[in-house]
């Protein structure tokens, strides 16, 4: 079996971060999204992948490589527009061959792995196994209605009047009879070819379709509140560890990670909280649930339950909370000016300024 990582797309939803970077190499807990679902393949015993990489194809590569520190040999497939999930398939045909193969969107978040799916996929021999988990409002998700056997009887995307709460996490397993439902389809309303589509397709054909009901927990990290809520999630298991300096007069509470080189002077920090590599925390506050990249500078400020990518610079600025905060962001009061706010921001930039 193969594995195909979806790592393309537009990534609208977490704008103006994805105008540089992509949204799968975000840091959850410090370690790229991305990261954590190579991982997951590489534990369910998978080695060929590829990866459908988009815009953002040269910082993909770079992270990720050849994939032998994953134990993976990775083949990158061009897509030249994120024309969608079942497009994606599309162009892998090359790569994928008569395989059955994983898909995995690279921006998905899965607590438990998934050796279960595979297992279950080896047992009943279907032509897809899909993943479901219940969700509190699915018209914003694929919905799927199944039987108590775990058969599927059909699929709708984003219905406005759902037939149940089960959602489509973002992994699938395929056997080469999608290709044939992936040739009938049409661009959807929103212009993308949709896997979804492509799996009513095989069920309409009278073609095998099981679900599993996942056990852990998922997260589609694709737009702020859910990645600081992976972020969350990932730092509630985390074990306390200090590789940098803390100074006598700092106090730190619950969970830390002080990478190598970081410094923690004068400042609380009530954990959980990991600290990046060479970063600077001073005169602050660092709250829970707050991930700290490499080489920041945090002085005579107060942050929680946040995420700061590497060489972010936050001075004075008193209090941030839920907030993503992109890579050499500078963030400090404005000089001089009382209850003034002077601002530099991209475009599609978010800001919530107490005034
Ligand atoms: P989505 O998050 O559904 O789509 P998107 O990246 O275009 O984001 P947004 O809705 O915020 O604009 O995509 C799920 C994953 O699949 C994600 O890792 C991106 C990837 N993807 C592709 O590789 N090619 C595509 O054509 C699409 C639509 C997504």
């Amino acid at each position: 079996m193969k594995a195909l990582v979806l790592a393309g797309g537009s990534g609208s939803r977490l704008r103006p971060i994805t105008h540089t970077s992509a949204k799968q190499l975000l840091p959850v807990a410090n370690k790229p999204v991305l990261f954590y679902g190579l991982e997951a393949i590489a534990a369910a015993g998978i080695t060929e992948v590829g990866i459908v990489v988009g815009d953002t194809a040269a910082a993909i590569e770079d992270a990720v490589g050849d994939g032998a520190r994953f134990g993976l040999a990775v083949t990158y497939i061009h897509q030249d527009a994120p024309l969608g999930l079942a497009h994606a398939v599309l162009i892998s045909r090359d790569f994928l061959s008569s395989d059955d193969f994983v898909m995995y969107l690279g921006d998905n978040f899965i607590v438990g792995g998934i050796t279960e799916l595979i297992d279950e996929f080896a047992v009943g021999r279907p032509e897809a196994q899909i993943m479901l988990t219940t969700v509190s409002d699915p018209r914003q998700f694929g919905v799927v209605e199944v039987d108590e056997d775990g058969e599927v009887l059909g699929l709708e995307e984003k219905p406005p009047d759902p037939k149940s709460d089960l959602a489509l996490v973002g992994v699938y397993i395929f056997t080469p009879v999608i290709h044939e439902a992936i040739r009938t389809l049409a661009p959807s309303a929103r212009g993308e070819l949709e896997i979804t589509e492509a799996i009513a397709w095989l069920v309409d054909n009278g073609r095998k379709v099981r679900a599993t009901r996942i056990s852990g927990y998922w997260k589609d990290t694709g737009n702020v509140s859910d990645l600081l809520e992976v972020n969350r999630a990932l730092l509630e298991n985390l074990a306390t560890r200090c590789d940098g300096t803390v100074d006598g007069s700092s106090q730190l509470i619950g969970r830390v990670v002080v990478e190598a080189g970081a410094r923690v002077c004068r400042s609380r920090v009530v954990g959980p909280v990991v600290i990046g590599a060479g970063t600077m925390i001073d005169r602050s506050y660092l709250g829970p649930f707050t991930s700290v990249g490499e080489d920041c500078e945090i002085t005579e400020s107060e942050i929680e339950y946040s995420i700061v990518l590497r060489g972010g610079s936050i001075r004075g600025v008193r209090r941030i909370e839920a907030s993503l905060i992109g890579q050499d962001v500078e963030v400090t009061p404005a000089p001089r000016v009382r209850r003034a706010h002077r601002l530099v921001l991209g475009d599609h930039s978010k800001v919530q300024i107490s005034s």
